[in-house]
């Protein structure tokens, strides 16, 4: 008995000692096709957050970011993704079992925007041959994650909300007409008009650009989500939150785009493009400054 209570004392002990080591924030990266292992692309817009937050860490997500080539193992274009998706699920899911209160963001250059997309967004990938239409993150870690970024994703369509940049087609594997993410609040995808992946283009010089072009508006962005959640005001979208504001929204990001934002969907604030209607009979409302959200 004394043994036994000893030694659960022990766990606690230990579990206590891990739990203070998570971090407030933590980010996943996902790089593109080719890059070396790292995060690719997206390492400067990781950096940029860690920077922002005391003692946060960052997670690049193992998979082989391959399209076929040798250089990565001749990997096909679908096996890797699916691998991809799988990985990002079984990383953010671990980790929300060892940090259940570490805030989470997620990044993804192109393909890694792809993966990062599926698992966060669900709906499957037929492009891919990935036919679960679940959300393979789990339940409790999709509520602590703020933010996700997307950069050059081949799963663009015109027309959702959280699109960023120029491109009015779709990419290479894109989304199904009438997609819409459970999550879309806490996701900018950057694509432009030029961009043969993600767009129709033909310059892959503005595929590889985003991370300068678009890197300080995905930095403000993810900081008023981690923000947000941090001071308890953000929810993981899809839950409601408590917002008691009535101010009206303001939209610093030119022009509102076309459209009404559904239930809990987010319709203004700094760095917002999207639609700045809410569908009847849902009203705007500021949570702070940088997130006005449809309730
Ligand atoms: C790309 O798609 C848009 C929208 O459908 C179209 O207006 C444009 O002409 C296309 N561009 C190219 C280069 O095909």
């Amino acid at each position: 008995m004394t043994i036994r209570k000893t030694s659960l004392a022990l766990l606690l002990g230990a579990f206590l000692a891990a739990a203070q080591q998570c971090p407030q924030v933590h980010i996943f990266g996902a790089r593109e096709t080719t890059a070396p292992a790292g995060y690719g692309t997206a390492g400067s817009v990781v950096s940029s957050i860690i920077s922002a937050y005391s003692g946060a860490t960052g997670e690049v997500i193992n998979y082989p970011a391959c399209g076929g080539q040798a250089s990565c193992g001749s990997v096909s274009y679908a096996s890797s993704a699916v691998t991809g998706v799988a990985a990002v699920a079984s990383q953010v899911n671990a980790f929300n079992t060892k940090c259940p209160n570490s805030v989470l963001v997620l990044v993804g250059y192109s393909q890694g925007g792809q993966i990062m997309d599926d698992a966060y967004c669900g709906g499957g990938d037929t492009n891919e041959g990935l036919s679960s239409t679940a959300i393979p993150i789990s339940a409790a870690a999709q509520k602590k994650i703020a933010a996700a970024i997307l950069m050059g994703d081949p799963r663009h369509i015109p027309g959702l909300s959280y699109n960023v940049g120029t491109c009015q087609a779709s990419g290479f594997a894109p989304r199904p007409t009438g997609f819409q993410c459970p999550y879309a609040a806490n996701i900018q995808s950057y694509c432009d008009a030029a961009d043969p992946y993600c767009c129709n283009g033909s310059d892959a010089n503005t595929h590889q650009g985003y991370a300068v072009e678009y890197g300080a508006a995905a930095l403000t962005f993810v900081k008023g989500k981690v923000n947000a959640m941090l001071s308890g005001t953000g929810t993981g979208g899809g839950s409601t939150g408590t917002s008691t504001s009535t101010t009206p929204p303001t939209n610093t990001g030119g022009a509102g785009g076309a459209g009404t934002a559904a239930h809990y969907g987010q319709c203004g604030g700094i760095g917002w493009n999207g639609p700045t209607v809410c569908a009847a009979p849902y009203t705007c409302q500021a949570s702070n400054a940088y997130y006005s959200q449809c309730l």
